[in-house]
């Protein structure tokens, strides 16, 4: 059973508590938080005290991703005791390893991001240190954009790894996922999904958590 994380970038920012509500209700197993800098990425979304408004609303984890410059400044602002993962970007951080221990560290389980046009390759030094590789299917930046078919191979890499050398990180996809290529995604080897205007931008949220939750 793959694991479905809506991003609530494309939540109604004036209703993200009934939103986050709805899509519990819908069976979602973890809300994806992005987090964007205006630097790492053209453009700026919501910080720490936005997430930390919906603590309590659910019983429902959350997956932080930092896209992000210098993201160990501002790791310890995303710690609540809903935080499962936090996610920094191989391209964002100089000391990849020293920043996932920092995550680590703190009880915290760590992720890394790859965009589009970052070989599995660059992952090769990190792989036995992460919880969780999350593979970017879109440049990151913005809901809504078009999925770029690329990223499978780089799921089926991991995938590979993975089981080669025994590894336990959990493989994450995340930019358009939709009903129509999830079932795609999770045969390339993706134990959890995000998505954004494929939930949020549905007429019923709900029922469309319980239609990604059929796969
Ligand atoms: C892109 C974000 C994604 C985005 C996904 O920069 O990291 O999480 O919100 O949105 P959709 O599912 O609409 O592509
Ligand atoms: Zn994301």
């Amino acid at each position: 059973m793959f694991k479905l994380a809506p991003s609530i970038l494309s939540a109604d920012f004036g209703h993200l508590a009934e939103d986050v509500k709805k899509i519990e209700e819908g069976g979602a197993d973890i809300i994806h938080v992005d987090v964007m800098d205006g630097h790492f990425v053209p453009n700026i979304s919501f910080g720490a005290p936005v997430m930390k408004g919906l603590n309590g609303k659910t019983g429902l984890n959350y997956d932080v991703h930092l896209m992000i410059e210098n993201p160990d400044q501002y790791i310890e602002d995303f710690i609540t005791p809903q935080t499962e993962y936090i996610t920094v970007h191989q391209e964002a951080c100089v000391h990849l390893h020293r920043t996932i221990q920092n995550i680590k560290s703190k009880g915290i389980k760590a992720g890394v991001s790859i965009n589009p046009a970052t070989p599995v390759s660059t992952l090769e030094c990190i792989l036995e240190d992460v919880d969780l590789v999350l593979v970017m299917s879109v440049n990151p930046g913005f809901g809504g954009q078009k999925f770029i078919p690329g990223a499978l191979e780089k799921v089926r890499q991991l995938a590979e790894i993975k089981k080669a050398k025994g590894l336990d990180f959990i493989i994450e996809i995340d930019g358009g996922i939709t009903l129509n290529n999830i079932q795609e995604v999770l045969e390339a080897g993706v134990e959890m999904a995000v998505a954004g205007s494929a939930v949020f931008g549905a007429e019923d949220v709900v029922q469309r958590v319980k239609d990604f939750k059929k796969f």
